[in-house]
């Protein structure tokens, strides 16, 4: 992937055209410039090598475990607070380091954002209640890596709003991993997911995007959940982002609470949220961070 490209070759983005009709035309990859170089002086993106792919497949692997002990623990009754004591320790023990706690003086360990809470919920002493539904978004480091993934859990039985809500952002989640591929842009997995919420009635919050990961929390690019096909940056195998629709029930406006963080939807609405951080692949896209979908 970082040998030197002819204009006769195979594209070295994976989209299978000759790399003068694609990349090279596009101007993305200048003649005889590796991938990896060209990525990062146009759009800052690091693209990762296999020992790094390894690093955050296991740091997501601990993600992923973390998520699991969360949704087993989680049930009516408790504090969200007592998630975070649940994840922070969960974390330590594993050999992790919670990426959250003091990252931009957040003050926890984890994101808990139940109901109308978008994200960035900060855990604290709420108690949840039957049919209230709770975003859960874990971002560990482990190893020198970082890998983020959410779920939004149910709480007792679900009533209608939460069952709908629950249900469209996990599929809008599938239908954007669906997009990954080498050759499809960014743009691609922001219209995949918008095209098919905003079918349902619901709508995608702009204002949080998901993200380049695994040497940093957020580098780049943005990966926007809403957008034209064949907008932004092509894919390119080694690229590792997260894809993270918020999307509500109502409208699409947000509003922050006062303590800096707490995002909530202006209209009150039930706000939900599925997470996971992808590696673009030759054949088309891994989860470093998989769960059951
Ligand atoms: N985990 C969130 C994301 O998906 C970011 C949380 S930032 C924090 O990008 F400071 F609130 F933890
Ligand atoms: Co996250
Ligand atoms: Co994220």
């Amino acid at each position: 992937m970082n040998d030197k490209v002819g204009r006769n070759d195979f594209c070295p983005c994976g989209s299978g055209q000759k790399y003068k009709r694609c990349c090279l035309k596009k101007g993305v990859v200048q003649k005889n410039q590796p991938v990896k170089q060209a990525y990062y002086k146009k759009y800052n993106i690091r693209i990762k090598d296999e020992k790094d792919i390894e690093g955050i497949r296991k740091s997501g692997a601990l993600v992923v475990q973390t998520l699991e002990a969360a949704g087993n623990f989680i049930r009516e009754g408790i504090t969200t607070d007592e998630i975070n004591t649940l994840v922070h320790e969960f974390t330590v023990n594993h050999g992790g380091k919670p990426a959250p706690l003091n990252y931009r003086r957040f003050p926890k360990s984890v994101c808990v954002s139940v109901n109308e809470v978008i994200c960035h919920g900060i855990p604290g002493p709420r108690v949840l209640n039957a049919g209230d539904i709770v975003n859960v978004d874990v971002t560990t480091i482990l190893g020198g890596y970082f890998a983020d993934a959410s779920k939004t859990f149910f709480i007792g039985q679900p009533g209608k709003d939460a069952e709908k809500i629950v249900s469209v952002s996990l599929e809008s989640l599938r239908r954007g991993i669906g997009a990954v591929k080498p050759g499809n842009t960014t743009g691609d997995i922001g219209w995949a997911i918008q095209s098919y919420v905003e079918s349902e009635g619901c709508s995608v919050v702009r204002e949080y995007v998901g993200h380049g990961i695994g040497f940093e929390f957020h580098e780049s690019p943005h990966i926007l959940h809403y957008g034209k096909k064949g907008g932004g940056v092509p894919l390119v195998p080694g690229m590792v982002f997260t894809i993270e629709p918020m999307i509500n029930l109502g409208g699409r406006e947000i509003r922050t609470e006062k303590d800096g963080w707490t995002v909530v939807t202006a209209d009150g609405s039930l706000s939900a949220q599925f997470e996971q951080t992808l590696l673009v692949t030759e054949e088309g896209v891994e989860s470093l961070t998989p769960f059951g979908l």
